[in-house]
């Protein structure tokens, strides 16, 4: 009976291995106009943490109903350095997939699809998030099939991984979430609500600020996560591989509506790329021998499992001041 249990949990882990395999993508730092704030510095990294060597391995997040679509998994857990802005800095995320490197090919080249930035007062609270910058579909694709030119790959991508927002004009001082996400509409065709093995693949990922000065505007009603998004929004159920010079009757969107709301007229209408400084940290990260996958925390030593347990997200109404680290 033991001896089947641990069978059992070492076939689980040998899942998951496969699974964490295909790492995707995210943040892997913030320069605060364009001084680097370090490495994983104030970043809630996901932590679909693989087995040793992967170390960090961030699956995407699928289910539109899901709490982890707000901060990705363990998003609702602090991290110890809170980035502070004031109204008018220009940000750079600098988002990966393998490592913080020059090489790294930041997402892969097939998860074509929207980004976008939100910001909302931490801890969120009912329609909390206010979106302040987006980016679709913005050149069609030349022949049959052709995916076009989207945010994630030719612009994100394309650009070393920088994602660029600025922090709204007169924002009221106080700790908010800068929610950026991208998305990858590879196998967006059908939802995943449908057929989970394919859907759209979400990767959000939070960022703790405290925005200091003297501003008096404060965040419209925004949206939450989950919520914001619907399992028929066009901007969700689409295929970048449609094109109006295929030979199929079928008609195809070629046109990209972005999913959620619209962005707030107090946003920034240019997010500039600023000069970036040096960057500061490291460019790896450290294995774990602790990681998530589907909700499942799994423990591990010298490539045994030692247990598992359920993960929960537990998100605190109320802001504490995260714990410093030495
Ligand atoms: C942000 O970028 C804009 C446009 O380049 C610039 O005018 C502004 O001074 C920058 N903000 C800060 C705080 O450097």
């Amino acid at each position: 009976m033991k001896l089947h249990g641990s069978l059992a949990a070492v076939a689980a882990a040998v899942t998951t291995f496969f699974e964490v395999a295909q790492a995707h993508c995210y943040i892997y730092s913030v320069y605060v106009n364009g001084v680097d704030s370090g490495t994983f510095s104030g970043i809630r990294t996901p932590a679909y943490n693989g087995p040793p060597p992967y170390g960090f391995a961030n699956g995407p997040v699928k289910d539109l109903d899901s709490i982890d679509l707000r901060c990705n998994v363990m998003g609702d857990r602090q991290v110890p350095h809170t980035i502070q802005v004031t109204p008018g800095d220009n940000l750079t995320m600098e988002w990966h997939h393998d490592a913080r490197t020059s090489t790294d090919d930041i997402i892969a080249s097939s998860h074509h699809g929207p980004a976008m930035v939100y910001i909302s007062p931490d801890p969120p609270t009912e329609n909390s998030f206010v979106k302040i910058w987006e980016e679709g579909k913005f050149a069609q694709g030349e022949g049959p099939r052709a995916p076009g030119k989207w945010a994630t790959t030719a612009d994100i991508a394309g650009n070393g991984g920088k994602m660029n927002v600025r922090i709204p004009k007169g924002l009221k001082a106080g700790f908010y979430l800068i929610r950026a996400e991208m998305v990858g509409l590879h196998e967006a065709e059908v939802s995943y609500k449908k057929n989970p093995i394919r859907g759209a693949q979400f990767y959000p990922n939070c960022i703790q600020i405290e925005v200091l000065g003297d501003g008096d505007v404060s965040l419209p009603e925004g949206v939450s996560f989950p919520g914001a998004y619907k399992w028929d929004d066009p901007g969700i159920i689409y295929d970048v591989y449609c094109s109006t010079k295929t030979t199929t009757t079928a008609p195809c969107t070629t046109t990209y509506q972005v999913p959620g709301p619209t962005v707030w007229s107090g946003a920034w209408p240019d997010t500039p790329s600023v000069e970036l400084g040096a960057m500061t940290g490291v460019t790896k990260v450290t294995s774990w021998n602790t990681w998530i996958s589907k909700s499942v925390v799994t423990s591990a030593s010298a490539g045994k499992v030692l247990g598992t347990s359920t993960y929960q997200a537990q998100w605190s109404s109320t802001y504490h001041a995260p714990t410093p680290t030495a």
